[in-house]
């Protein structure tokens, strides 16, 4: 198959039903991204003449995904979720006559780049396998008593002697399109499950160009998310991955099992995460800063060197500056807080009107003063300060060195001339 075309198709036609959630699985949420999202940005790393997703059961919510997701795939429509070997028939009007197919499923997301370039890089064609402590699930990998492949047979259709086999199918191939076009015409539905079987037709291709099983030294990469067990299997796995990163640059995490870190978050060395912090994706966090316990940052959340966020903080597209502290039971969104600010404990940035977001800009050094609410859009000058208490409406904006108390806050001069009268 040498210096074939090689093109590459993701199935993800099924219902999903083993989720039980009743959304597709390939848009369940898996440290920051959809497991689906993971899959294609593995396949997007292997070079191929063209990508074609299959979507089916889930349509339109997966399509509309993928038209904001920055993947440049082709669709294919599986009218009716009949199986892998149909859903697979259903991408081939979209290939060429000839070439190489890589076929992975959009329920897989360990799979590495490295991975999948080899399987690509497989002359004959291959197949991935591992050999899993817990096969339950998964196609087991029958072979003649010489090792040559014989078959592959679901979980559903196997024997209890098969169900022994441990070496599984990973759901992964790289066939010759020409015979793989004949074989799916051959395939029938005469399973426990009635469906299709694209099994049936990978293993006649491989046998007829004496293709070969790549097997993988680490199970973990084939795992496939079928439950939401497998997806908080799947999620731990990843997480330990990302938390060994951070750890490795420095970052203190002071109980890695309580915190939950995203992919794509940055952390500068010299910070300590306490327990029971979340951390969501594209969150940048400087050099030794104090996060948590109990920190939320969600996206778009930026702490500059030294910054502190303690107990109950939520912080939500914005940026504390160094040294600026927010150290209990705060709402910080939209806000730019300036360096060495102190945000005292129950302060809220009101940042919603209802229609729109509004922007709070806090000075240097400002003291925010405990349970102080800041209507945005509104700014609090460099050193400026706000009693306990104080309600600054949207448009008031305080003066720099200015000190205001109250609701609605006053300056605090005007405050002392009112009790006098
Ligand atoms: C499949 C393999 C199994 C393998 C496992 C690896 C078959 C028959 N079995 O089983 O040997 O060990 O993957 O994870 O292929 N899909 C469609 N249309 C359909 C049905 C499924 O597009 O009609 C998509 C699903 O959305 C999913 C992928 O194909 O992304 C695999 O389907 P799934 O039902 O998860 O197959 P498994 O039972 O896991
Ligand atoms: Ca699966």
């Amino acid at each position: 198959m040498t210096g074939y075309e090689l093109h590459i198709v993701v199935l993800a036609g099924g219902q999903s039903k083993r989720t039980g959630t009743g959304r597709p699985k390939g848009l369940l949420g898996l440290c920051g991204h959809p497991v689906l999202d993971w899959v294609l940005t593995a396949a997007d790393g292997v070079s191929a003449a063209s990508r074609t997703l299959v979507v089916g059961a889930h349509a339109e919510p997966i399509e509309a995904w993928l038209a904001t997701s920055g993947h440049d795939w082709a669709i294919a429509r599986q009218p009716e979720p009949l199986g892998t070997g149909d859903a697979v028939s259903c991408a081939l009007p979209l290939l060429p006559a000839e070439g190489r197919v890589l076929i992975l499923c959009g329920d897989t997301p360990l799979l590495t780049v490295e991975t999948l370039q080899d399987l690509a890089g497989a002359q004959e064609g291959a197949m991935l396998a591992a050999d899993l402590d817990n096969p339950t699930g998964y196609g087991r990998i029958i072979r003649g008593e010489d090792g040559t492949l014989e078959g592959i047979v679901e979980e559903a259709d196997a024997s209890d002697e098969q169900k022994g086999i441990t070496q599984v199918n990973a759901g992964v191939y790289c066939l010759d399109l020409a015979r793989l076009r004949s074989a799916l015409k051959e395939v029938r539905a005469d399973n426990s499950q009635g469906e299709f079987y694209l099994t049936d037709a990978a293993i006649r291709v491989l046998q007829q160009t004496e293709g070969s099983v790549l097997l993988l030294p680490d199970g973990d990469e084939i795992l496939g998310v079928n439950t939401l067990t497998d997806l908080a299997w799947v999620k731990s796995l990843m997480m330990e991955q990302i938390v060994l990163e951070h750890l490795a640059n420095g970052v203190q995490i002071v109980d890695p099992a309580s915190c939950y870190i995203e992919h794509g978050v940055s952390i500068g060395p010299g910070t300590v995460v306490q327990p029971f912090s979340v951390i969501e994706k594209g969150a940048v966090v400087g050099a030794g800063c104090q996060v948590g316990p109990f920190a939320h940052l969600c996206t778009g959340a930026v702490l500059e060197d030294g910054a502190s966020v303690g107990n109950f903080v939520e912080i939500k597209r914005s940026v504390l500056g160094a040294g600026a502290k927010a150290k209990h039971l705060a709402y910080l969104g939209d806000a730019q807080v300036g360096p060495e600010a102190n945000i005292g404990a129950g302060t809220i940035t009101a940042n919603y009107d209802g229609v729109s977001k509004h922007t709070t800009v806090i000075g240097q050094g400002a003291s925010i003063g405990s349970g102080s609410i800041l209507v945005a859009p509104v700014t609090i000058g460099d050193r400026a300060v706000t009693g306990a208490g104080a309600v600054v409406p949207s448009g008031h904006n305080v003066a720099d060195g200015e000190t205001v108390v109250g609701v609605p806050a006053r300056p605090l001069e005007d405050q002392a001339n009112k009790e006098e009268c």
